[in-house]
Parts: structure tokens; C-alpha cells; sequence
């Protein structure tokens, strides 16, 4: 009977839409878990073979690295707060953030797929008068911290939010949405060794990494983990989602962009890695931090109106400071 059914059975279920039959495809606007076979693996890498060699000069690789918050400040004169779409998928990959939100559908994984490994989240036991601190990296325009902000109804929860674009910043500043009360935002580049922030070492319950670390050149993100590492607290997690190798977007780089294995500089000169979920696996454990999920997504989108078919691949993990 509907009333004797829990709202946990209740809610919508994301991540099991599989598509079983070929024919199928433009059925829908996306698939689940798609696995690649062999073929498509090796056609991936052969693209990306020819996209990888670095012609860039040594002037224009300075560039690209001295001027990074630059060009990042000139994406967003150009975007504003229009380029990143707020994102429905925050609440059902990373309950964590909004453990009070019970609006977003389950997160379901295959059954025993390799490609997870995951730990059932603890959420929804927070102690009622305990702060909670989130701070996200690269919070660009507040894709992540707005929904946070608007669905979470803890009293107790204050996000800090930091990007090493100025203009990023000023544009969250000026959102209606922006409550000082429970929120704050500052101009900070993640990979200094030593951290201008205003909160202590061993502070943070979460600390939120989405599509930031790709836009760190590979040899400063382990400054970057250390320094998680430690502003977080002794059991608080990191909540990591970005990139995967051979995700459409680097499949789609034309000879000429790439700075050095895996990692391109777009025409904005804005800049991407590709990570394997291997890769992240062992930034994350070498710098101290205990493995709770490490995943690759694999989704198929699919543009109906054009007949086009897009695989997208993003590794998904969460990483927890030991007690
Ligand atoms: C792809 S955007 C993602 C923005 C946001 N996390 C989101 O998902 O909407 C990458 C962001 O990281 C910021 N970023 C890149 N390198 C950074 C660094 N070293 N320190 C702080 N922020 C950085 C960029 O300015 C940009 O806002």
C-alpha cells in the first residue's frame, strides 16, 4: 500500500538506467554505466595519441602557467555565472553536503561493478548544535555552494568558498543568494604552499574538489592534497569529482593544445586534465587519506535532436582524514 511505503523506497532512483539493446539509444537523453568494449578503448587512445604532442613555446607554456587566474578571469567577463550549469546530480552523488536534503534521487550502482568501490555514506546523524564547516576549491561562480545554500536548512552549516579568480569571486559577492550569515567567499590560489585562510588547520568536516583539480597542472596537485589534508579535520572527507580519461572533452582536443601527458590548454587558455581513477587513487592515499569511494562514471548522452551520441567519463571519489 503507498503509505506503508518508506520515503526512502519512495524517492527517485538515479544510475540504473541501462541501455541493453543497441537500437535503443536515442530512446532516451542518457545511459547509464555504459561499458566500453575493447575497440572503443583503443579508438580513444589513438585519438589522444595524435592530440598529444606538445608544440607549445616555452613563452606560451609560461604563460599558460604565470597567467592561469588570468585567463580564468577572462572566462568569466565572458560567462559571468552562465557557463556552469547548477548541477542535479550535487545531492545524489554527494549526500554528505546536504544530509537534510532528502529531495534527490538514490544513487544506485550496478551490482558487482569493479569500477565502484564505495563505502555506504554516513549521512543525516549530525549532531544537533555542532557547526559544520564545508570549503570548496575552485568554487568558481557557486555552481556548488548556491544549491548547498538553497537546500540545506542546517542552521549549523557555514561554507567557505575560494578561487583564484578575482572576477569568479566578485560575481558570487554579488548574487542575491550570497548570505555572509552562512556563507564566505575569497580570492585564493589552492597551490601556495602556505594557505591564506580564515579558518584553522584541522577545521573543515568537508572540503569539496568539483572539476578543480584538472585545472591544476599535474606537478602542484599534490601541494594542493597536503595542504586538505591538513585544514581538514580528523575524520572530515574530501568530496572529489572531475574529468576521466578519455572523456569525450579530451577526445575532442585538436594537435597542438596539449601541455604535457594528459593535460591541454583550451582556446580560452584555460586548462584540463584527464585523470585515471588509478591517478586519483594514489594522490589521494599518498598524502594520508583513507579510500570510501573511487568510481569511474561512464555515461552516455544523447543529443535526440541531432542524432549524436557523447560518452562522457568522470571519476567520482571520496577520501576521509583518519581519526
Ligand atoms: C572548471 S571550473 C569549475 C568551477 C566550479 N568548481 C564548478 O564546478 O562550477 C575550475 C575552477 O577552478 C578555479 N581554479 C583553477 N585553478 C585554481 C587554483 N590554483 N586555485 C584556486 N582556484 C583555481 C578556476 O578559476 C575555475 O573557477
Amino acid at each position: 500500500m503507498e503509505d506503508t511505503i518508506s520515503n526512502t523506497e519512495k524517492r527517485p532512483q538515479f544510475g540504473n538506467r541501462l541501455l541493453e539493446n543497441a537500437e535503443e539509444v536515442f530512446k532516451h537523453n542518457a545511459w547509464d554505466n555504459v561499458q566500453w568494449d575493447e575497440e572503443q578503448e583503443k579508438a580513444a587512445k589513438e585519438k589522444v595519441q595524435l592530440n598529444s604532442q606538445t608544440t607549445f613555446t616555452e613563452d606560451t607554456l609560461k604563460d599558460l602557467d604565470t597567467n592561469a587566474d588570468k585567463h580564468w578571469d577572462s572566462f568569466y567577463d565572458i560567462h559571468q555565472n552562465r557557463f556552469f550549469k547548477d548541477r542535479h546530480w550535487l545531492f545524489t552523488e554527494f549526500p554528505e553536503l546536504a544530509p537534510d536534503n532528502t529531495s534527490a534521487p538514490l544513487r544506485v550502482y550496478p551490482n558487482n561493478d569493479e569500477t565502484v568501490k564505495s563505502i555506504k555514506p554516513e549521512v543525516g546523524n549530525q549532531a544537533s548544535n555542532v557547526k559544520r564547516y564545508i570549503f570548496e576549491i575552485g568554487c568558481g561562480v557557486g555552481n556548488t555552494i548556491f544549491p548547498i545554500l538553497q537546500y540545506s536548512r542546517d542552521p549549523n552549516l557555514f561554507i567557505y568558498g575560494c578561487d583564484f579568480s578575482t572576477k569568479a569571486i566578485e560575481i558570487i559577492r554579488e548574487n542575491e543568494l550570497y548570505d555572509t550569515s552562512r556563507c564566505c567567499v575569497f580570492v585564493l590560489d589552492a597551490t601556495k604552499s602556505e594557505w591564506d585562510v580564515p579558518f584553522e588547520k584541522d577545521s573543515l568536516d568537508i572540503i569539496v574538489l568539483i572539476f578543480v583539480l584538472s585545472a591544476i597542472d599535474p606537478t602542484k596537485m599534490k601541494l594542493v592534497i597536503d595542504n586538505i589534508y591538513r585544514y581538514l579535520k580528523p575524520g572530515g572527507l574530501v568530496v572529489f569529482r572531475d574529468y576521466g580519461r578519455y572523456d569525450l572533452a579530451q577526445l575532442r582536443f585538436k594537435k597542438g593544445r596539449c601541455i604535457s601527458d594528459n593535460f591541454y590548454a583550451r582556446g580560452d587558455k584555460t586548462k584540463v586534465y584527464f585523470f585515471t581513477q588509478e591517478e586519483v587513487s594514489s594522490l589521494f592515499k599518498e598524502a594520508g587519506f583513507l579510500e570510501e569511494q573511487n568510481l569511474v562514471d561512464r555515461r552516455l548522452q544523447v543529443n535526440r535532436g541531432k542524432m549524436l551520441t557523447m560518452y562522457r567519463v568522470w571519476i567520482q571519489g571520496k577520501y576521509r582524514k583518519p581519526l
